[in-house]
């Protein structure tokens, strides 16, 4: 029988190659040969969901009402809940009707937002390193991404300076991302307000992605791009019940903001997508009304780790400072490595996963990323492993 030739398209072909790929080959190999893997490579919350949650979506999934297709925007209930949330945390006001868009997980709409906006050719300002599908996204679409190098010496913040003048010009998006993944660096108010005046300046859509806002430590909570005057007027903000509430399985997020930018977001989605399971919608609901003592206590977890992490990986000598949010630790690789022999020589000498910060785009090389996701004894124990193996 003749070959049947399987011929992908341009925008798959072209994009990078899966960095990721030989780190995973070699850890299936060390847990082929017996080793204890610790895998500090993923940012997926080890915890349960909250019970709340659970028993919520329980008694939401055994009534009829709830199986039938959803609507495209997500229930207004939920969108209502979402805008006493954002009163609540942030005291930022929100027409649940138009100015809050539900999710499958912000991914998809992170993912998906260039559809609405990008044009073959146009400009997406891009953090880097950074979240891969902003660039991605940006692909897809057929823009044409400009990187904004997050370095040490710029505080890993984007310079917006640094920005050539015809490319703001051209510019259609602005990716932002605080708590940052993978740097973990949290944008100040201050910054937020240079933000919103670049983007009048230039006409430039910001889209803030806030999907580590809950994850902070020492009780300084980070601020939403929403808190800034006028940012509703230029921009949105995407959020995530996954890492706030233990819930990257159950796919659900939101996005607010400009009602417009919402308006064209939620058109590319109708088209594509028909919305959240409303029982899920229902738990999302209870997940945002849950007293602050729950996510109080997932906090506590999360700065003992970092506690236990972060000065035993200094006390060996590497050079890492304590992330003020998220739950990543973005190390400085020792001297006489790259960011792929690093994290190869974690992997084959101590057998801990990590993932190199090349792998969020080029400005990342010379830095790995580790997660505290997982105990505070597995974390000593990582030490332990990194002291014997040496570097
Ligand atoms: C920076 C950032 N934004 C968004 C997401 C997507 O989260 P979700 O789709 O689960 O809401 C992630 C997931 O890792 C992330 O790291």
């Amino acid at each position: 029988m003749a070959a049947f030739p399987i011929e992908v398209a341009t925008r798959i072909k072209t994009l990078p190659p899966y960095l990721f790929a030989a780190i995973d080959k070699m850890k299936q190999a060390a847990i082929a040969r017996g080793v204890d893997i610790i895998n500090l490579g993923i940012g997926d919350p080890d915890l349960p969901t909250p019970a709340p949650i659970i028993d919520s979506l329980a008694k939401a999934a055994k009534d009829p009402k709830h199986h039938q297709y959803p609507s495209y925007e997500g229930m207004l209930a939920f969108r209502k809940a979402v805008a006493a949330w954002y009163k609540r945390r942030f005291h930022v006001t929100l027409d649940p009707a138009n100015e809050v868009l539900t999710l499958i997980g912000s991914k998809e709409g992170i993912g998906h937002i260039h559809l609405a906006f990008v044009d073959s050719g146009d400009t997406v300002l891009v953090p880097s390193p950074g979240y891969p599908v902003y660039p991605v996204g940006t692909s897809f679409s057929g823009g044409v991404t400009h990187i904004m190098p997050l370095t040490k010496a710029n505080g890993f913040l984007p310079d917006l300076d640094a920005i050539p003048n015809d490319v703001a010009k051209k510019a259609k998006l602005m990716w932002l991302n605080s708590p940052n993944n993978p740097t973990s660096v949290v944008m100040t108010k201050e910054y937020f307000k240079r933000v919103v005046e670049f983007a009048r300046k230039h006409a430039v859509i910001v889209c803030h992605d806030a999907a580590y806002s809950e994850i902070f430590y020492d009780g300084e909570r980070p601020a939403s791009f929403m808190e800034v005057d006028g940012a509703k007027e230029v921009g949105i903000e995407f959020h995530s019940l996954s890492k706030t509430y233990n819930m990257t399985g159950w796919r659900i997020g939101f996005a607010v903001g400009h009602k417009d930018v919402l308006a064209g977001l939620a058109k590319v989605k109708s088209n594509l997508d028909s919305g959240v399971f409303e029982a899920v919608q229902a738990a999302g609901m209870t997940a945002l009304g849950l007293n602050d003592s729950v996510t109080d206590g997932l906090r506590k977890i999360y700065q003992e780790r970092r506690d236990t992490f972060v000065p035993g990986l200094k006390k060996l000598g590497l050079d890492v400072d304590p992330p003020p949010a998220t739950f990543y630790v973005w190390v400085t690789v020792p001297k006489g490595y790259t960011s792929t022999s690093f994290t190869a020589h974690l992997l084959e000498h101590a057998g801990i996963v990590t993932t190199p910060g090349n792998g969020f785009g080029a400005p990342g090389e010379g830095y790995i990323r580790m997660t505290v996701c997982t105990t505070k004894e597995r974390l000593a124990e990582a030490v332990e492993r990194i002291k014997k193996a040496g570097f």
